[in-house]
């Protein structure tokens, strides 16, 4: 198809907030805007509703029709249309020609708490006849189900459940601005093809805004995917010895087919190498090969590559361009995502650092398939990190999927981690640095982790197999203060035992984790802020949990 795009088009639901978003986008962008139903409304002098009643659906869809063939001839105008028109092919085709498509997500509960019991999103009368119905949760439910399919032809998706309207509106804004940017426009017919289907997600901070590239098989891509983003140069590779000797040489030639030069440095793998003096020998070989300001640093590998090579890049010469191409599943759902580099000190993990952002992040999942078993399972803990504490439904789906993606499944597989670096691509980007609070959500099950991680020398556990006991304590602790109904927290257990994960732990005295956690140390000021759950895909952060809670439930898990 053809595309010129000029709008911006807002559908979905209603009670997804699609006017007042578009209104909001439109003055964020300076844009025009436009409602369809205001349109419809003004125009016949008529509610919708009664529109409805006294003429049928029927001719409020040709009235609809004719309006939006009019909205599609302006130029740079936010367009909010009715939540029923793309189900037309006609509005369909019409729409994709001349806009970016965006669709506002809600899950049913919330659209039926937004349409029937809060004022803050004014229900679009549009959908209200329909509504008129004995069990309305149940007709939202079908109705959202029957217009799915048209939903999932959109650009792009936007889940609103945990965001308000202008939230929505800077999400919507950066994400129209990051798929315009990466559309490819060499030449005329290119710029008329649709957007890049490979992003996953977009992190926009304050410093960078970049995409997360997320597929199987897309190493092949990795060079026109750089070239996009305007990088050009020397690039200097960093992997570690198992990462480099099974996709070293292709990457490189990769890389030197897209017309980029190559030095690779490769470092041993494991924890112990991510500190300081191996940075310096980069440093070292960085200017032995006169690496320059505008050359691009690569991470190939896991999380400790990433942050070994993005503090290198971050340093060297005040910070050079660099890219993650990540190759184990914690790194593709959550260390390359939020630009938090650094080494370790003797003293500490991680005490060295910066927060520096890539250019690109990209994943091929295919790589997972000679990832060691375990750690394979250790990175499904913070994928199920991120369902639990944002978003219930994909919890669902890794619910109804376990045995897939444990066969690594290509389709399925790519969905999960796609959807998984969206979670933490949105909590970071509006908190980079840790400073409003919002980030720290994504520190679920991740106190008891530490406190176990670190009684054990960071020898026993994977960081994964300790996070998710730690999610056990967290689920256990939420339901002792009266948050979490039991049910739930089995729920978790299911979903964390079904992927190979443990959910307690032997052998290991409850002292040394509580001196570990300091928990003997915190004082009322000092307090631990602890992330527990409400529900499924609902945290909710504490400071006020009682030491007693804390050690019956740290019992609970052994
Ligand atoms: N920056 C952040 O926000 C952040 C977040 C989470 C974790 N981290 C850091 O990430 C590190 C943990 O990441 P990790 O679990 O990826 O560890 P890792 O990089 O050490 O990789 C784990 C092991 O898997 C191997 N490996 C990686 N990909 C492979 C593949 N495709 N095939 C075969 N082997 C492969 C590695 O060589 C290594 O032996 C820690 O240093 C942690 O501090 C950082
Ligand atoms: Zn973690």
């Amino acid at each position: 198809m053809d595309r010129r795009i000029t709008n911006l088009i807002i559908t979905g639901f209603s009670g997804t907030g699609k006017s007042l978003v578009a209104k909001e986008i439109a003055r964020g962008l300076n844009w025009d805007f436009l409602d369809t139903d205001d349109e419809i409304v003004k125009q016949t002098g008529k509610p919708i509703a009664e529109i409805f009643r006294q003429d049928g659906e029927g001719k409020f869809r040709e009235l609809e029709r004719e309006t939006i063939r009019k909205a599609c001839q302006q130029r740079q105008t936010v367009i909010a249309i009715g939540g029923g028109a793309i189900v037309d092919p006609q509005n369909y085709e019409l729409l994709a020609k001349t806009g970016l498509i965006v669709c506002l997500e809600a899950k049913p509960e919330t659209i039926y708490e937004r349409l029937f019991r809060e004022a803050v999103y004014s229900p679009e009368t549009e959908v209200r006849p329909l509504l008129a119905n004995d069990n309305p949760l149940e007709r939202i439910r079908q109705l959202k189900a029957s217009r799915q399919p048209y939903y999932a032809n959109v650009d792009w998706t936007v889940h609103t459940d945990n965001l308000n309207i202008s939230q929505v509106a800077e999400e919507v804004i950066r994400v129209s601005r990051l798929l315009r940017r990466y559309a490819p426009r060499n030449d005329r017919e290119k710029a008329r093809s649709s957007i890049d289907k490979d992003v996953a997600c977009v992190v926009e901070t304050a410093t960078q805004s970049y995409p997360v590239f997320v597929g199987y098989g897309l190493l092949d891509k990795l060079g026109e995917k750089m070239k996009q983003a305007a990088l050009s140069g020397t690039a200097t590779m960093i992997s570690d010895e198992n990462v480099f000797s099974l996709y070293g040489s292709k990457v490189e030639g990769i890389l030197k087919d897209a017309g980029f030069a190559v030095n690779s440095f490769v470092v041993p793998p494991g924890e112990e190498t991510k500190n300081i003096d191996y940075a310096i020998k980069i440093y070292d070989f960085l200017v032995e090969h006169r690496a320059e300001r505008d050359d691009i640093i690569i991470a190939l590998g896991g999380g400790m590559v990433g942050d070994l090579a993005g503090f290198v890049a971050a340093t060297f010469l005040r910070g050079m361009p660099w890219i993650q191409v990540s190759t184990s599943l914690v790194a593709m759902v959550d260390a390359s995502i939020g630009g938090k580099v650094g080494v370790n000190h003797p003293e500490g993990k991680n005490l060295i650092g910066a927060f520096y952002q890539p250019n690109l992040v990209l994943a091929d999942c295919q790589t997972l398939t000679t990832l060691p078993q375990r750690e394979l399972t250790s990175g499904w803990a913070e994928v199920i990190k991120h369902g639990v504490i944002l978003d219930e439904e994909f919890v669902q789906f890794l619910e109804s999927n376990v045995n897939r993606l444990t066969k690594l499944e290509s389709e399925l597989l790519t969905r999960a981690i796609a959807r998984s670096a969206a979670i933490k691509a949105q909590v970071v980007s509006q908190d980079e640095k840790e400073r409003e609070g919002k980030r720290t959500i994504l520190n679920y099950g991740h106190t008891i982790a530490h406190g176990l991680e670190a009684a054990t020398q960071y020898k026993r556990f994977l960081h994964g197999e300790a996070v998710a006991i730690g999610m056990m304590g967290a689920a256990k602790l939420s339901q002792r203060l009266g948050l979490l109904p039991s049910a739930a927290v089995e729920r978790q257990q299911a979903l964390l035992q079904k992927l190979g994960l443990p959910t307690g732990f032997s052998g290991l005295g409850l002292t040394e984790i509580t001196r570990a956690m300091e928990l003997d140390k915190k004082t009322k000021e000092k307090a631990i802020r602890w992330v527990l759950l409400q529900d499924i895909g609902k945290a909710v952060i504490r400071s006020d949990v009682p030491q007693q809670e804390v050690l019956a439930v740290l019992r609970e898990l052994v």
